[in-house]
């Protein structure tokens, strides 16, 4: 089977990280979020992918070529204007003859696409939908199923009164290409609230393949960092994951200095050619990209650290993230005595003075 993955938003949720780096791009344990994507549709043997672009589609392209280093095929296609999820996969019809998936570029799960498949073809709806429970069901759009587990109804954000399921869209479906006519040409259309209802309106069935597997959507800064610990604390793994970086344990890539009295605590990945200073400590679960430096007393704890930054002397970085830009070499400075807090981001040319203080309340005013 073929994939479309979308990958064509802004991602403005995750301003500043996304403002010169596509969502697909940002670096979750130091590797493109897009190339787990594509390693788990690999391990499904779903080897040809077309990807669905719109912003910022050449440091994509630049990092995956034609795909072959990941032993996948790629075909790119950019939209010169956002035309939705709905119209993105319109985009990709002529290359589309059989039932395909299509996935949402910033999930990260384990759902079994095999089962999925095995579901699809015994059934052979018009689509097929992942389902995925959630703790809090009225801030996203659930989907209702019959006892056989065909979509009954789509409710966006219900009050806790009209609650009847937990489970949502997963955002990665199977469809069968006919329903690729129902999509006008050029023209914003999204899956969700276009395509999805107008088939039940017209008892055209939709399955739902539910699945309690990990699933997280990297759609904000809390949720950015939380796979990065969930990975990190061996939470969020599947066997996608456990390539040496998902398990509970230091790991400390060539090049980098680690001075004999700083301290480093599990779990931490640590990128090739950074220097931890004497009595520095990272605290896991962490990572620093590649060229990081620690300075003399600086702690950095629970935090994502992107390549080419600088903590200052007796800084200190807690549950937040330093995203430097993909488009230049140097990352960002955090200078000496600052203290950032959590689920801040702190993104590439803020110029920060030293000492400063920055907790989340702060960072979310100035915002
Ligand atoms: P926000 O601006 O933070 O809402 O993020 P987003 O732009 O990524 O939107 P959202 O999270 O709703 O998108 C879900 C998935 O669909 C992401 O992988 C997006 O890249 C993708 N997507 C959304 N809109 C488009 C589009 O117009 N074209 C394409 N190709 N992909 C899209």
């Amino acid at each position: 089977m073929k994939a479309v993955i979308l990958v064509g938003g802004k991602g403005t949720r995750l301003y500043p990280i996304t403002c010169d780096t596509p969502k697909a791009m940002v670096p979750i344990l130091n590797k493109p979020f897009l190339e787990y994507q594509i390693r788990y549709l690999k391990k499904y043997g779903v080897e040809d992918i077309i990807l669905a672009m719109g912003y910022l589609p050449e440091p994509i392209q630049n990092y995956f070529g034609d795909g072959s280093e990941f032993g996948v095929h790629i075909v790119y296609l950019v939209e010169e204007r956002p035309m939705g999820t709905a119209g993105a996969v319109k985009n990709a019809e002529t290359l589309l003859d059989e039932p395909f998936f299509a996935l949402n570029g910033d999930v990260l799960t384990g759902i079994d696409l095999a089962g999925m498949v095995k579901r699809h073809r015994e059934i052979r709806p018009r689509a097929t939908i992942a389902l995925t429970p959630v703790e809090d069901p009225t801030i996203y759009g659930v989907v209702e199923t019959d006892a056989n587990g065909m979509v009954k109804r789509f409710v966006e954000k219900p009050s806790s009164q009209e609650v009847t399921t937990n489970m949502i869209n997963a955002g990665i479906y199977i469809l069968e290409p006919e329903i690729l006519t129902r999509i006008p040409k050029s023209t914003f259309f999204m899956f969700e609230h276009d395509i999805f209802p107008s088939l039940l309106e017209e008892d055209e069935p939709i399955s739902s393949y539910p699945s309690d597997a990990y699933w997280i959507d990297i759609g904000t800064p809390e949720k950015y960092l939380r796979l990065h610990h969930d990975l990190l604390l061996g939470e969020g793994q599947s066997s996608l994951y456990s390539q040496g970086e998902g398990s509970r344990h230091i790991r400390i890539e060539s090049g980098s200095k680690i001075h004999p009295e700083a301290r480093i605590e599990e779990p931490v990945l640590i990128g090739r050619d950074c220097i931890i200073a004497k009595g520095a400590c990272v605290k896991g679960p962490a990572v620093l990209g590649v060229r990081c430096e620690v300075a003399e007393g600086a702690v950095v704890e629970g935090a994502v650290i992107w390549h080419d930054s600088k903590v200052g002397k007796a800084a200190l970085l807690k549950n937040c993230i330093v995203a430097s830009s993909s488009c230049i070499e140097d990352g960002c400075y955090i200078p000496s005595g600052c203290v950032v807090g959590d689920n801040v981001v702190i993104g590439e040319g803020s110029r920060l003075a030293p000492q400063t203080r920055i907790w989340p309340d702060n960072y979310f005013k100035a915002a």
